[in-house]
């Protein structure tokens, strides 16, 4: 998209073409229909733009829910913008420390997700991206949302930015290259090393990161946290200076508009080493990119069958938001044969499969045990692990509370 279509998009005709799009059926089955139909009315580019744009708000819908609606976007913009649950709860720990005086210098805003959510929030900021379409996208996003008053975006290198003044530094770097995803945080667009130094010369600093960071690559003195969104890992931040309060890792759950965390033992011990028990329990991604097993399997008085792999298991149902939990009919030395008659005996008709540390192709799997399911009914889960070199399945269901 050029930035010429994307700001006629703002213009008074723009909006009503933006409109009439929103209100036609914009599937791709009816694409072709629609378009003709609202050439007729509006120039050629500016229907391309406004069918993009309506295209793009449906599949924000998923991360911002009814507010995609009235936001805007490009397609990588989009990829790589935080969703509206994390971007929240990030916004309220910048609120609670800028206390509504100072603002917030935010390098690599993108569409200006994080942006718009801390200054709904009541944060101030500058955000910052060398992309100045992606710049035009942030600023509109901030006008839609009425809050271009308390928030502004700009084109400019990150690495150029002097934090001075600013009560604190946000940073989101580029994690996607033409090629796929970044793991390496050297590789991130700028390096995540060249962030952390520029925000440490704020009063206080965040940088998001890929989950997968390892934990030698968080700073001394920060505060690493994982955060999931009902129940999927969807990144990590490191919080620096003022704003790393609290331990050194975290994992945050954010389930159903509730918050959990979760943090380390201050005596931590290595959970037990124990045969399986009557009940398993998968913790949350953002509990085991943490390192906190241990501390999720001390809530359910559990223990691990190996000690290498995050399955939790114990004899005593508990309820907590960090783990899932699972009741086990059946612990078999993995084989398809002993499987099948296990699923058929138990009346499974509608199979999930798990794994974790255990080598298998699950479709090809699931394909193999399909038949043992035919005459069943019940929800079955297997859980495909290893206890030291020996694979085993346990045949488990959600529980009877
Ligand atoms: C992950 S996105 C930011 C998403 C944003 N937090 C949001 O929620 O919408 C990263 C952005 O960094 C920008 N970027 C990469 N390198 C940059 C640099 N050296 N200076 C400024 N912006 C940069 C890219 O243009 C991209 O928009």
């Amino acid at each position: 998209m050029e930035i010429a279509d994307f700001e006629a998009l703002l213009t008074p005709a723009g909006r009503e073409a933006l409109d009439a799009a929103a209100a036609s059926d914009v599937s791709e089955r009816a694409l072709l229909a629609t378009a003709s139909r609202l050439r007729s009315r509006y120039p050629a580019e500016l229907v391309g733009a406004a069918l993009g744009q309506v295209r793009l708000r449906a599949r924000a819908a998923a991360k911002f829910g009814p507010d995609a609606a009235r936001m805007y976007f490009t397609p990588q913009g989009l990829e790589q913008s935080t969703r509206a649950s994390v971007a929240a709860h990030r916004a309220a720990r910048f609120a609670e420390f800028t206390g509504g005086a100072g603002a917030v210098l935010e390098l690599c805003c993108g569409v200006g997700a994080d942006l718009v959510f801390r200054a709904r929030a009541g944060v101030e900021g500058t955000g910052v991206d060398r992309d100045p379409l992606t710049v035009a996208v942030a600023s509109a996003n901030l006008a839609a949302f009425g809050v271009d008053g308390l928030a502004r975006a700009r084109v400019g290198d990150a690495l150029d930015q002097d934090p001075a003044g600013f009560a604190a530094v946000f940073a989101d770097p580029g994690r996607r290259t033409a090629r796929g995803r970044v793991f390496d945080p050297r590789a991130y667009e700028p390096p995540l090393d060249a962030l952390l130094e520029i925000a440490s010369r704020a009063p206080a600093g965040c940088v998001k990161v890929a989950p997968g960071i390892p934990h030698e690559a968080v700073p001394e003195g920060a505060c690493a946290e994982w955060i999931s969104d009902e129940g999927e890992v969807k990144e990590a931040a490191i919080w620096l200076g003022g704003l790393a309060r609290g331990p050194a890792r975290r994992a945050t759950l954010l389930r159903g508009g509730l918050t959990h965390t979760l943090d380390p033992d201050p005596a931590p011990s290595t959970p037990p080493v124990r045969p399986w028990g009557r009940y398993l329990y998968e913790p949350d991604g953002a509990v085991i990119r943490a390192h906190l097993v241990g501390e999720a399997a001390a809530l359910v008085e559990g223990g691990l069958a190996d000690p290498r792999i995050a399955y939790i298991t114990s004899d005593v149902l508990k309820e907590t938001p960090f783990t899932a939990a699972y009741e086990v009919h059946e612990v078999i030395p993995f084989s398809v044969k002993r499987l099948k008659a296990a699923l058929r005996a138990h009346g499974v008709g509608v199979l999930t499969l798990k794994k974790r540390g255990f080598a298998a192709d699950l479709d090809r799997l699931h394909r193999d045990l399909r038949p043992a399911c035919a005459s069943g009914s019940a929800a079955g889960t297997v859980v495909l692990t290893r206890v030291g070199d020996s694979p085993v399945a346990l045949l488990c269901a959600k529980p009877k509370r």
